[in-house]
């Protein structure tokens, strides 16, 4: 019964790469959400304050959160606006940016 044997052979083998697979793409989607990792996404800036502060391992996202809080909602807010991290970015995991972003932080820090 050779063909049975194979047959549950591969099964098993596909199971494995699933497995294998599901590891690694969760490992992958732990560090993109940055609780460890304090490297920033963005590859390309638009501000230099912003890319000086991911290019020093020893500031990285966290500073830039602190700056975005303190640069930029607190002036915000201090002017009258109503304005949080969401009024720029589309969620506070993974921080992509929404249209009016970059126009608006340039108001702020530009
Ligand atoms: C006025 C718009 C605006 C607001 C409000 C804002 N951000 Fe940002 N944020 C930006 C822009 C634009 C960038 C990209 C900067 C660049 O390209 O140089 C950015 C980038 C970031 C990054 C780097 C993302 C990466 O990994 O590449 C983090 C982290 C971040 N913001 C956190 C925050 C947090 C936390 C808040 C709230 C306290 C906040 N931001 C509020 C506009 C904003």
């Amino acid at each position: 019964m050779v063909p049975t044997k194979t047959r549950i052979r591969s099964v098993l083998l596909t199971f494995c790469a699933m497995g294998c697979l599901g590891l690694f793409v969760g490992s992958n989607s732990a560090r993109a959400e940055g609780e460890v990792d304090n490297s920033c996404k963005a590859k390309v800036f638009k501000f230099d304050v912003v890319k000086k502060l991911c290019a020093d391992p020893s500031k990285g996202k966290k500073a830039v959160k602190k700056l975005m809080k303190n640069q930029v909602v607190k002036k915000a807010k201090a002017a009258g606006e109503k304005m949080n991290c969401k009024s720029c970015h589309d969620n506070t995991k993974t921080f992509t940016l929404k249209k009016n972003a970059e126009a608006d932080l340039k108001k702020w820090l530009g």
